[in-house]
């Protein structure tokens, strides 16, 4: 587990959803939709959400479906704030590391996360522990950033990503080294090519990939 990622989210906790919504322009919410109608939740489905930090994909569930959600961190102060959402106690919230599931093989319908993989030490180990505890078709999504590619727009996206986020980090969080690492981060992380490569070396299959907010969002849906 890696124990600097783990602190840099307790520090940004208290800021971060405030931060999401003014970094996307309020769009995070229809990713998360989306997310939720690609996991293909039916009543009674038993749902992961692993990253789930404060809840958002989680809640986004429950509007919709009468799901057995379970939403799993290794941020005790991300939960924190979760669970004082979930005023009517109708999902579980668990401390763990997505890396080391505490779950039986073949646990879950529905497996979801949101900025999860570009954080994780081994993005192989995080996607075998998700084929491990997903139920045979089972299907497991993924949001996260994505490196924008070389066309037109690349120029003003890099502003906005090196340039735009880390001022409004600055101004409106105390974290503002949080989101330098954000960036980092997204320009680093593996491409939708290369992410859809490792599912398929984990096992996965009808591997699809849905982009958001100029190519630098990226949902991956997959089957067991
Ligand atoms: C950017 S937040 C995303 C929160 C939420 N999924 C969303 O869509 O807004 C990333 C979350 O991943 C969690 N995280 C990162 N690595 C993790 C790991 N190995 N195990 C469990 N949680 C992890 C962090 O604590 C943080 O809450």
């Amino acid at each position: 587990m890696s124990r600097k990622i783990q602190s840099m989210f307790n520090n940004i906790a208290a800021d971060y959803d405030k931060m999401n919504r003014v970094m996307t322009f309020g769009m995070d919410s229809h990713w998360r939709r989306y997310v939720i109608k690609e996991a293909g939740l039916f009543d009674e489905a038993i749902l992961l959400d692993l990253a789930t930090g404060t809840g958002d994909i989680i809640f986004e569930a429950l509007r919709h479906n009468k799901v057995r959600a379970t939403g799993l961190d290794f941020s005790e102060s991300m939960l924190e704030i979760a669970r004082e959402r979930d005023i009517t106690h109708k999902a579980v919230w668990i401390k763990a590391d997505a890396l080391d599931l505490p779950f039986e093989n073949d646990s879950f319908d529905a497996l979801t996360s949101g900025y999860l993989m570009r954080n994780v030490d081994s993005i192989e180990k995080a996607f075998s522990e998700q084929y491990r505890v997903l139920k045979k078709e089972g299907r497991v999504v993924c949001l996260d950033t994505t490196p924008p590619v070389k066309n037109l727009l690349r120029p003003f996206i890099n502003i906005y990503l090196k340039r735009i986020i880390p001022l409004i980090g600055k101004v409106l969080t105390k974290n503002p080294s949080a989101y330098a690492y954000l960036i980092e981060s997204t320009v680093n992380f593996k491409n939708t090519g290369e992410l859809k490569e490792i599912m398929i070396q984990c096992g996965f299959k009808e591997i699809k990939i849905q982009k958001f907010m100029f190519g630098t969002m990226a949902v991956h849906s997959a089957v067991k």
